[in-house]
């Protein structure tokens, strides 16, 4: 296995490794890259749905996915599709987030990987969340290390959101009255690397708790926007049989909707995770 950083601060790109014939050596030495690199884009697979269900439960078995509707065969496996003749440039995605950091329980990890990709466009960049934790000022962090944030769906999945509408080629269920809402601290520890993260999202972060909307958001704004300065993000360029794995308790990601008038097929799974834990 060859492991080669895309830049200083975040992601990996594999070469020489069958991700269908992981053994527990190569297991650990990913284990290894993913707590260094946060982003492991492996190239050159050939993955059938069944496979990304295989490589999915040896990293720890599927998480919930609700909303998005899944492959019949394999529902855990979500084909995000994007054809070239759709009329919305938007594609899945194409806004800073964590995955479904709505939600109890959010995954540790995302699976993606490309079946089909434009030409040019389509790329996926991710920030380091630990990185901006790091670059706050020593007040900052004290603060925010005693704030805890909202999260919920109900931009992208709410009665109201349009997100579905963009997406011609891909089912996706929005909730029928406003969706549940959950408490994360702002500043999370992560449960391997034991390292704090900046833990909160512009798609799925609503408000601090006890705070309005327009109170937090001053302060929300701020810190998204340090999140993604270019020195703590990578940028992943796809390739038919590319799979990239993130770790959704240290980033962030976002998809590029550069690519109308070409198709762009991904497969997706989650690995399960654990309530976020407070950076104390
Ligand atoms: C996702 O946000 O889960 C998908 C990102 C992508 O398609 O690049």
């Amino acid at each position: 296995m060859i492991i080669r950083p895309l830049t200083g601060l975040i992601g990996a790109e594999i070469t020489g490794l069958d991700m269908n014939d992981l053994d527990e050596v190569s297991l650990a030495e990913l284990d290894r890259a993913f707590a260094k690199h946060l982003v492991l884009c492996v190239r050159d697979q050939s993955l059938a749905p069944s496979d990304l269900v295989n490589i999915t439960n040896r990293l720890g078995g599927p998480g919930d996915t609700p909303y998005l509707t899944g492959l019949k065969e394999y529902p855990d496996v979500v084909p995000v599709v994007k054809e070239a003749d759709e009329k919305s440039p938007h594609t899945f995605g194409a806004g800073w987030h964590t995955d479904f950091t709505f939600q109890e329980r959010p995954p540790a990890k995302t699976l993606l990987y490309a079946v089909d990709t434009p030409v040019a466009g389509g790329d996926t960049l991710y920030a380091n969340l630990y990185a901006a934790y790091d670059a706050l000022s020593e007040g900052m962090k004290t603060a925010l290390k005693s704030l805890n944030a909202v999260h919920s769906a109900t931009k992208s999945y709410g009665p109201q959101a349009t997100l579905k509408n963009h997406l011609e080629n891909m089912t996706i269920i929005n909730d029928d009255q406003e969706p549940d809402t959950q408490i994360h601290p702002v500043i999370c520890r992560h449960p391997v690397t034991k390292r704090p993260a900046l833990w909160i999202n512009p798609t799925y972060t609503i408000r601090f708790e006890n705070m309005t909307h327009e109170e937090s958001m001053p302060l929300l704004d701020y810190l998204n926007q340090l999140i993604v300065n270019p020195r703590f993000c990578c940028r992943v360029r796809w390739e038919p049989g590319t799979l990239t794995l993130w770790d959704n308790r240290c980033t962030q990601h976002c998809a590029t909707s550069d690519y109308q008038g070409y198709r762009r097929e991904m497969w997706r799974t989650t690995v399960a995770g654990q309530a976020p834990i407070a950076f104390a």
